[in-house]
């Protein structure tokens, strides 16, 4: 894209955790799918450029989306009697299995990618299923989109059952590399994704081949930590020598430091757990809609935040029911709230500029400059009608946004550009 052009309208973006910089009946300008800034006033240099004018609506960076399971879209809502081990055993695993049928995957993956080009998200880190030729269909449609997204084939060589299971860690091993070399080269905004599913899928040796494939090809990690009290007692079994849940990943290269790594909940993270998620700079995704639907419990996202761990939020559909990052954002404070009066009163519950941060800048920061308006950040942003929200009053964009984080829904967002692209 070389094409200058501005967006002109009421403009809202996170300046850090605590602040909030709104800008009313101003000018965004996009120069080569980058923020060039925020103009109350045109330059004399832009004068001729094309101005998009949306009039009284809002104007907000694209959400990012951490953590989403593309083929648990077509069970979301289902199962919510269950916590996670039972919960993935009873419907995820045979819900995945299916994506084994190339036809079911297409059908089912078109609809998920609808769904989420017209809602406010515009970078999403996605699990896939183990199969390649679904997950190659996801890429292509993901690609076709215009959005940008991780997407990850998923590794699981033990406890899927006889349906959703590679049949060891060589047969992973194998699909993986078939996986990578097909899609070399082959896409701009969609990028490959190691995906160990969680410990008690995989065996020790597919963790040490997969070591070998993320220095091999640089990926970057997405998985799964101490989402469950269950989860963690069988990790403790199943890798003894690790010294805590983060630490089995670790043994193994395959938690930060030297390659980009997002894990989702960190629920029940100890000290020790938070140092090396610190020193190693993981992403933590805290997906707070998923953590109640399994009574999972709510993680500390405000002391993590405030403490300087990288965070951003994650819908973990199908854990979660909604891939909308501004419901997460609402998910997010509500849980942060209940956390504080009912766990530990030394935690404040998170502010809406610090569920702000985390669902733009904070998620944003995965994929690089993403999530803010400045000057050199990629241009997502997305157009918010929220005419019906205005009632009688006058609010302020402050106060705007708040009502569109708890009453908006995807049908108010009625436009979106992704690293300057328009995809509607
Ligand atoms: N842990 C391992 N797999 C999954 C999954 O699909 N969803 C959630 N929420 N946790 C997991
Ligand atoms: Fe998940």
């Amino acid at each position: 894209m070389t094409k200058t052009y501005a967006l002109k309208g009421n403009i809202i973006y996170s300046k850090n955790q605590n602040e909030i910089n709104c800008f009313e009946n101003s000018y965004l300008i996009c120069q080569d799918g980058k923020s060039m800034g925020v103009f109350e006033k045109l330059d004399e240099k832009y004068k001729d450029i094309e101005v998009i004018d949306f009039g009284e609506k809002i104007i907000c960076p694209g959400l990012t989306d951490l953590h989403i399971h593309a083929p648990q879209y077509n069970f979301r809502g289902m199962g919510m009697d269950l916590e996670l081990l039972d919960w993935l055993n009873t419907y995820t695993f045979p819900s995945e299995a299916k994506f084994k049928d190339e036809d079911y995957a297409k059908r089912s993956y078109q609809r998920f990618v609808d769904y989420l080009k017209y809602g406010p998200n515009t970078r999403h880190v996605i699990f896939a299923s183990l199969h390649v030729k679904s997950t190659q269909i996801l890429m292509d449609l993901m690609e076709e989109s215009k959005m940008v997204s991780f997407v990850g084939k998923v590794n699981m060589d033990r406890n899927g059952g006889v349906d959703l299971e590679e049949k060891d860690a060589d047969e992973s091993e194998k699909a993986t590399l078939d996986w990578l070399e097909s899609i070399k080269g082959k896409y701009k905004n969609t990028y490959p994704i190691l995906t160990p599913r969680f410990i008690p899928s995989c065996t020790d040796e597919l963790l040490e081949k997969l070591r070998k494939i993320k220095d091999e090809y640089n990926l970057p990690i997405q998985s799964h930590l101490s989402e469950n009290l269950g989860e963690i007692e069988w990790v403790k079994e199943l890798i003894p020598k690790a010294k805590f849940y983060g630490d089995a990943y670790n043994i193994f290269d395959l938690f930060g430091k030297n390659n980009k790594t997002v894990m989702a909940h960190c629920v029940y993270s100890n000290d020790d757990e938070q140092d090396l998620i610190k020193e190693n700079e993981v992403f933590i995704a805290h997906c707070p809609d998923s953590n109640t639907n399994l009574t999972s419990g709510i993680a500390p996202a405000g002391k993590y935040l405030r403490e300087g761990q990288k965070i951003g939020l994650g819908s973990d559909v199908a854990g979660g029911t909604h891939a909308s990052i501004f419901k997460a954002m609402a998910d997010a404070i509500k849980v942060s709230k209940l956390r504080y009066r009912l766990v530990d009163e030394k935690i404040k519950p998170l502010s809406l500029e610090e569920a702000f941060y985390m669902a733009t800048l904070g998620g944003g920061e995965f994929f690089g400059k993403v999530g803010s308006f400045e000057k050199g950040y990629e241009f997502d942003a997305i157009v918010i009608d929220d005419e019906k929200l205005l009632e009688e009053d006058k609010f302020n964009l402050k106060q705007r946004l708040e009502r569109i984080v708890y009453l908006s829904k995807d049908e108010d967002v009625v436009s979106k550009f992704v690293r300057g692209n328009k995809i509607f």
